[in-house]
């Protein structure tokens, strides 16, 4: 019984049960309980994922949308599933609206690559945030290089909150995108998506929405959002690595160009012209991951097993404890303390490098990320080159936020 625990609020969840989903989790990690706080980087797969990607290729597999055999026309319907997961999870319109890709990343790629370079020209201006991650920043750079267009960066406050007054001001009659995420992997804050969207909307301007760190801890509902695009990837939703996916709303996919060619994007070839299939085959070029796919499937069956407000009161409470349990320590600072905030701690300890304090916290068996966490704008914003990051999931309990401040104990015993 660990006496530094807070009286735990019920939320109906039973952590330890949902710890014994996720295998890793009774491993040790050098010698010590494995305190895993790296879930906004990656999070951890319950054996329900595990076992329903193993099972496709112990019985399951062939190859998709081409064999006439039964194996590989099931391997088709349970692809084609997963696709209906998504939808469902993320209330879509339409199967046809849901792209798969490797990661968020190529989805952001996607329409860089295919809308932006269709729509955008010399002049035209982006909209972004200055807490964009890399992924949503550097494909923009990118077609800037090609096409000449201008990046408009919103900046954020102290707490790291959108200022909204600029975000409203930054509409020109040049604006044709606003591309923003709807929570920061670096400093947790929750943006007001559906009033983002609502403005940028008034001025007839579409939104691509980075739901990397949305969709493992909020429900998502693009239709309610209203998004033009939305990005996540699987492996932040305790799916496998590999998978991504791209919500386009299908008036503006079904006008985009297609992104890589190739077999089961086509609808017939010849040397003279090829035509194009359907959305959204047309944008899965190539044989995609098969396994991965349908082991996102059970990753959403997984989440959804779950009462969704349930996960978030639970997460909020480790976010508050641990947020109270860090002020309370000297020499610490919380970069991030929007009023709206996902289960994510950037901090530093005075006078100790990130990569000291993460390397210290690791020989306890504690995971962290220490770094710029692939957001150096929001490093650069705060003049600091590298925060420590906790970020917290499903499996999480009030054990391990106690972990993390005996661990930050060590390590400001061992630079006194
Ligand atoms: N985007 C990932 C993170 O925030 C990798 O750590």
């Amino acid at each position: 019984m660990n006496t530094e625990s807070p009286i735990i609020r019920p939320t109906g969840l039973d952590i330890a049960r949902i710890r014994a989903d996720f295998p890793i989790l009774s491993l040790p990690s050098n010698g010590k309980r494995l305190t895993f706080l790296d879930t906004a980087a990656s999070a951890q797969k319950p054996r329900q994922v595990i076992d329903a990607e193993s099972h496709v290729y112990e019985a399951e597999y062939a190859n998709i949308h081409r064999g006439v055999y039964d194996l590989s026309q099931r391997a088709t319907v349970a692809y084609d599933k997963a696709r209906t997961k998504v939808r469902k999870f993320i209330n879509a319109a339409s199967d046809r609206e849901i792209v798969f890709v490797r990661n968020a990343t190529e989805g952001v790629n996607l329409v860089a690559q295919t809308w932006g370079r269709r729509n955008l020209r010399q002049g035209d201006q982006i909209i972004l945030s200055e807490m964009e991650h890399h992924a949503n920043i550097v494909p923009w750079q990118m077609l800037r290089e090609e096409t000449g267009l201008e990046l408009v960066v919103i900046p954020i406050t102290d707490s790291g909150e959108l200022v909204w007054e600029a975000y409203e001001k930054a509409f020109t009659s040049k604006t044709r995108l606003v591309a923003m995420t709807q929570v920061s992997n670096a400093l947790g804050t929750i943006t007001p998506m559906a009033e983002i969207i609502k403005v940028a909307h008034s001025h007839g301007v579409p939104v691509l929405v980075d739901g990397c760190q949305a969709v493992p801890h909020m429900p998502v509902d693009v239709q309610a959002l209203d998004a033009d695009f939305y990005v996540f990837s699987s492996h932040k939703l305790y799916g496998p690595t590999g998978v991504g996916v791209l919500y386009t709303k299908a008036k503006i996919l079904e006008a985009m160009p297609p992104y890589q060619g190739g077999g089961d994007m086509i609808s017939s070839v010849t040397w003279a012209k090829t035509t194009y299939a359907d959305i959204p085959q047309r944008f899965e070029a190539g044989t995609p991951n098969i396994a991965g796919t349908i082991a996102l499937g059970a990753a959403i069956d997984y989440i959804e097993s779950f009462d969704r407000q349930a996960l978030m009161a639970h997460e909020h409470a480790l976010l508050e404890y641990a947020t109270e349990r860090l002020q309370a320590l000297n020499s610490i600072t919380i970069y991030g303390t929007a009023a709206e905030k996902a289960a994510v701690i950037s901090f530093a300890i005075k006078g100790v490098h990130p990569h000291d304090v993460g390397t210290i916290l690791d020989f306890e068996g504690i995971a962290v990320r220490a770094g710029h966490h692939c957001a150096q704008p929001v490093m650069d914003r705060f003049g600091v080159p590298a925060t420590t990051r906790a970020s917290f999931g499903i499996y999480n309990d009030f054990d391990d936020v106690d972990a993390l401040i005996r661990g930050i104990g060590k390590v400001q015993e061992i630079f006194g």
